[in-house]
């Protein structure tokens, strides 16, 4: 019995790094995220955050968890919740796939799906739905992983130390997508601990705030794009920031899915970015390409269209 789990939250992590062609003579490899048990790698920062708040005392048993999420980090919080008995409520943009919504209301939660829009501060978003839900929940707890630094901690703590473990050390650069930038500041910053040579490599909506401060517009790339520039982000860490047209990271989802990689939007992303940067790898290069979900939450939007 010591292979057993006392409950799905102890199979979040330690997911597998397998090997990928990304077009180039260096060593690739995807950590494959969408094995873990909430089927992305929000699970991640997700427990992080409600363990963090149920020991500081601010979510206590019979209280509600309220997030704004496009899907994934909403998804996590929703596992966590049906598990540890809390009430959830997601607030999702109506550019979230069919069968998000749908994950969502099978743990139980709650969603309001609201009009899209590239202004976090409009009223009619999904960031302001949730602050409005939040103030008039009594016991409601809003993880606000934008904010929340046990986001990238997550990461710190186990992303980053599984990659540098599973290279043996032998990491030079790592793809990531951008939403909330836990990820990529997390691993980013135990990976340079490490070995400050690695290369970090964002990969963000090319129509995001960050990517176009000037004239942000929406896109139909779920879980990247750096809309809201906040603590979460440290771009010490972060090499290069490569933006991703929604063609292109379409595109290369469904060829991945032809290739066995039954991937989500942001996977493809990453590995566009990646086949591109490949020309500048040496052969004794290590690249690792974060897959943060699976392609089953975008049938209907990717691939059976
Ligand atoms: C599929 C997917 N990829 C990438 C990301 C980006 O991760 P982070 O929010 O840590 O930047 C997310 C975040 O929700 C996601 O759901």
């Amino acid at each position: 019995m010591n292979n057993k789990y006392k409950s799905v939250l102890e199979a979040i992590g330690n997911t597998p790094l397998v090997g990928v062609d990304i077009g180039a003579n260096a060593h690739a490899f995807a950590k494959l995220e969408y094995l873990n048990p909430g089927g992305s790698i929000k699970d991640r920062p997700a427990l992080f955050m409600i363990t963090e708040a149920e020991r500081n005392g601010v979510l206590k048993p019979g209280g509600t968890i309220i997030e704004a999420s496009s899907g994934n980090q909403g998804i996590a919080l929703a596992m966590i919740g049906a598990v540890k008995g809390y009430e959830v409520i997601i607030t999702v943009p109506d550019r979230t796939s069919f069968e998000k919504v749908s994950a969502l209301q099978a743990y139980g939660a709650k969603v309001y799906v609201c009009p899209d829009t590239d202004c976090l501060e409009d009223p009619e978003g999904y960031h302001a739905k949730a602050e409005e839900l939040f103030h008039k929940t009594p016991g409601a707890f809003m993880p606000n992983q934008y904010y929340n630094k046990e986001n990238p901690r997550a990461h710190y703590l186990t992303t980053g130390p599984e990659i540098w473990q599973q290279t043996e050390g032998r990491i030079t650069h790592c793809f990531i997508g951008m939403g909330s930038c836990g990820t990529i500041s997390g691993i980013g910053k135990y990976l340079k601990e490490q070995n400050p040579a690695i290369k970090i490599i964002g990969i963000d909506a090319a129509t995001s705030k960050f990517s176009s401060p000037d004239n942000p517009k929406t896109y139909k790339t779920e879980g990247i794009g750096v809309d809201v520039i906040s603590d979460t982000l440290d771009m010490s860490v972060v090499d290069e920031a490569l933006p991703i047209k929604d063609e292109d990271a379409f595109a290369m989802t469904k060829e991945m899915a032809h290739q066995g990689y039954l991937v989500g939007l942001s996977s493809g992303a990453v590995m566009h970015v990646a086949k591109q940067y490949a020309p500048q790898l040496k052969q004794d290069d290590v690249a690792v390409l974060i897959f943060a979900d699976s392609g089953r939450a975008y049938l209907s939007k990717v691939f059976n269209v």
